[in-house]
């Protein structure tokens, strides 16, 4: 439960709707927990009186009305706690998914070297939504439910007070603490299970989204069988720890009803001993349902609430990851656009720790010039290309531009006057003119189409059905090799950046256009 209070903050735009459904919800956890028991109390001596049954039959015909208008009050009550709760809850879920989403905008790269997409996918989709559940399901039982409670104990409080039988009152009551004992123990096996489940759907997430990318390696080197043997293998497991969340969760329900009928024995044990009526034992006995029912349904939502919290771990995993690369604290103040001198001083590199894969590199690049970098694959080309962007983070040295350090610099004034095509440039799934027209949002219909003149990417774009307005697919699977890479220069381009990067930007260009 304190798992979710940092969250609470999300409710602020909610208040009027938060206050309103929880005061819906107490009315319906009083009127039933209180009203229903007061009600019998009340209604039946005047209607079961002993001798001849003298009263009019429209006074009964009223009295007997009185059951159905409380458990309506109780249902319109219900209704709108759990209408505007879930509403609430809802809204909280969508403020923590999008503030999910902008945290994976702003992770640095190494971030997702580290962490697998399918996994990252899951926490987005499926832990939220477990979260959600877990928002929902106790929005209608959190007010309610110990409302009802406090309303029905605050029956049999006075009336124990006010009749013979404080004993088998405090006796039916002793119940309630020993019902939270099965709770407490089932709680902490779920949580482990809960976790583990997450974490499997986090696997089967991952395993389909590498298995979906490299559909045509699949075919190829005949891995069809073995990735179905792979992926069976984590659905297995999955299987497996889902029966034990089950088997933990439903266990609950049932032991908690078991422990309540205990309290009922007693209680009717009592009542005769001690000799009291009819009326008063029944009303009793209502009050006592009314108190079992919540007991049970707050031990249901312990499980739930645990199963979130196990999710809403994996989420806070992702959010609260520090971002390494962020602006600095006091930004150097530059024009919009730099001149575009860069300079590498004695810089050293790390993806793993210790394992330096540029040493002491030092050069100048000139703005104006062009310069290229040659050596052996996995010589660090692309690594070096990176630093300048702030991709990644020099670990010696400095990276300056203009000679301000890269780190001196606020991300989106750096970024701003570099245009990257990547060695592996990925294409969005839109059409090709909204592809371009990400190298620079401002760029009008002839900059942009200027752009692709450059790029020899005009031709081929005129040839296709749509011209422009052609969907390019998934990373731009619709285009041949050279179609994409002349499209990304194309974007790159556009951007008119003074420094420009490419990457093997013309690795899958004929060698007329290259
Ligand atoms: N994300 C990464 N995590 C860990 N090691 C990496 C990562 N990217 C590259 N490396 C390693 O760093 C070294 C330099 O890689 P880099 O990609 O810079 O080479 P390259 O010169 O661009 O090669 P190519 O010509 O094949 O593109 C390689 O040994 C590679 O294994
Ligand atoms: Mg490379």
């Amino acid at each position: 439960m304190k798992r979710f209070l940092p969250y609470l903050k999300y409710l602020r735009g909610h208040r009027t709707y938060l206050v309103f459904a929880l005061v819906c919800g107490a009315i319906s956890g009083l009127v039933f927990g209180r009203g229903l028991p007061f009600a019998m109390y009340t209604i039946f001596p005047r209607i079961f009186t002993d001798g001849p049954r003298t009263l009019p039959t429209p006074e009964v015909l009223g009295y007997a009305l009185l059951i159905p208008l409380i458990f309506f009050i109780r249902a319109l009550g219900a209704f709108l706690n759990n209408y505007f709760m879930s509403r609430c809850g809802i809204g909280v879920l969508e403020a923590i998914r999008v503030e999910l989403y902008r945290k994976l905008q702003h992770l640095p790269l190494s971030y997702f070297g580290k962490n697998r997409t399918g996994d990252l996918i899951s926490r987005l989709t499926s832990d939220t939504q477990v979260v959600q559940q877990t928002i929902t399901s106790s929005a209608s039982d959190l007010v309610i439910q110990p409302l009802t409670l406090v309303g029905a104990i605050s029956f049999l409080a006075w009336i124990a007070l006010a009749h013979e039988g404080v004993l088998m009152f405090l006796g039916s009551l002793a119940i309630v603490p020993v019902c939270v004992l099965p709770v407490r123990y089932v709680g902490k096996k779920l949580l482990k299970r809960a976790a583990e489940n997450q974490r499997l759907l986090g696997d089967i997430s991952d395993l389909a989204n590498q298995n979906l990318m490299a559909a045509r390696e699949v075919r190829a080197f005949g891995l069809e069988d073995k990735e179905v043997d792979v992926f069976q293998l984590t659905t297995r497991r999955l299987f497996q720890v889902q029966m034990k969340v089950v088997k933990y969760s439903q266990v609950l329900s049932p032991s908690i009803e078991v422990i309540a009928s205990l309290g009922i024995a007693f209680s009717v044990f009592y009542a005769y001993r001690v000799g009291i009526s009819l009326a008063i034992f029944l009303s009793i006995l209502t009050a006592l349902f009314a108190c079992y029912e919540p007991v049970k349904k707050l031990g249901a939502l312990h499980g739930q609430f645990t199963r979130g919290a196990a999710s809403l771990t994996r989420i806070e995993e992702v959010l609260y990851e520090p971002i390494t690369i962020t602006d600095p604290v006091q930004p150097a103040a530059v024009p919009s656009r730099l001149r575009g001198d860069l300079g590498f001083a004695q810089v050293d590199f790390a993806y793993q720790p210790g394992e330096l894969v540029l040493r002491g590199i030092t050069a100048t690049i000139p703005a104006g010039t062009v310069c290229a970098l040659v050596g052996p694959s996995g010589a660090g080309k692309t690594t070096f290309a990176n630093l300048v962007p702030r991709f990644y983070e020099a670990s010696g040295g400095r990276v300056t531009v203009d000679g301000h350090d890269v780190r001196s610099l606020r991300l989106a004034d750096l970024r701003r006057n570099i245009a990257v095509v990547s060695q592996d440039p990925v294409l969005f799934n839109d059409t090709i003119y909204q592809n371009l027209l990400l190298g620079r949002t401002g760029a009008t219909r002839e900059e942009v189409v200027a752009a692709a003149v450059d790029a020899h990417a005009d031709d081929f774009i005129r040839t296709l059905p749509h011209g422009y307005d052609t969907l390019v697919g998934e990373r731009g699977s619709l285009l041949s090799g050279g179609q994409k890479q002349r499209v990304a220069l194309a974007r790159a381009f556009l951007r008119n950046a003074p420094i420009l990067i490419l990457d093997e930007a013309t690795s899958a260009l004929d060698s007329q256009s290259e």
